[in-house]
């Protein structure tokens, strides 16, 4: 079954620099997917990842880039942060992207992670993908544990949003955006791996060595839940954008 699922395998993978060519060469494609469908579905990330992209397109805007019919979804949110806890995905959004740009706020897309109903809003969110048309590009980091959005390893491919525990590892990773580790919350409410699969297409950023084993398990090791990125080698249209920090085991 492995062997079968390798064949359709095709990665491209650009290789840059450093963080500034991997955020310029992911914006450009961002900014193509724009001018070329101005009413795109942009799936969107978080962490310190994307920051420079979304810096990018907020100066891209500025120079005339039209967001007013975009419509985005984001990947995931914290259970039990607010929107505007400095922590919370809502925020970082708000913050970094959000209010730099014309994008409609009935457009923006983000799980609720205050819902009363957890299990109802990842059904909800699940829906309105599909009613927008589904994503057109999906723009995704990586955990070192190899988690894409906050689907953790072990995650089935099959899953939908859903609500996920995260690991020991991620809340460490995560530990710095809040005063103490503690404050991390332990849940998250997070598109899931088929929801992400079902993008048309998808741009994966990585970069520092710290990334490294991820993106050499993700690109050159077997299609396995034990890493959850690995499954991006069965997308049609994928592309890794690395520095050479993130790519040094390739
Ligand atoms: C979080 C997010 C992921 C992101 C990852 C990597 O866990 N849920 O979507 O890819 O962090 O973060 P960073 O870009 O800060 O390394």
């Amino acid at each position: 079954m492995q062997t079968e699922l390798r064949k359709v395998k095709k990665l491209n993978i650009v290789i840059v620099e450093n963080f500034d060519q991997m955020s310029e060469h992911a914006a450009n494609m961002l900014r193509n997917q724009i001018l070329t469908k101005p009413d795109s579905v942009l799936g969107l990330a978080t962490g310190s990842t994307p920051l420079g992209v979304y810096r990018l397109l907020a100066e891209y805007h500025e120079m005339g880039l039209d967001f007013s019919e975009i419509t985005t979804f984001n990947l995931d949110e914290y259970i039990g942060l607010a929107a505007d806890h400095p922590a919370s995905y809502r925020y970082y959004m708000e913050e970094n992207l959000f209010s730099k740009v014309n994008a409609a706020k009935k457009n923006i897309h983000i799980p609720n992670g205050m819902a009363p109903d957890l299990e109802k809003e990842c059904e909800r969110y699940e829906l309105s993908i599909q009613n927008a048309g589904g994503i057109d590009i999906q723009i995704l980091g990586i955990g070192t544990n190899g988690h894409i959005g906050f689907n953790e390893p072990g995650t089935e491919f099959g899953t939908t949003t859903h609500v996920v525990d995260l690991t020991e590892s991620t809340i460490n990773d995560n530990a710095r955006f809040f005063e103490s580790r503690d404050d991390v919350p332990t849940q998250a409410i997070s598109m899931g791996i088929k929801s992400i699969m079902k993008a048309r297409n998808i741009v994966l950023m990585a970069n520092g060595e710290s990334k490294a084993d991820a993106i050499v398990q993700a690109v050159k090791g077997p299609v396995t839940t034990d890493l959850p990125a690995s499954v991006l080698q069965l997308h049609p249209s994928v592309t890794f954008v690395v520095d050479k920090a993130a790519a040094s085991k390739l």
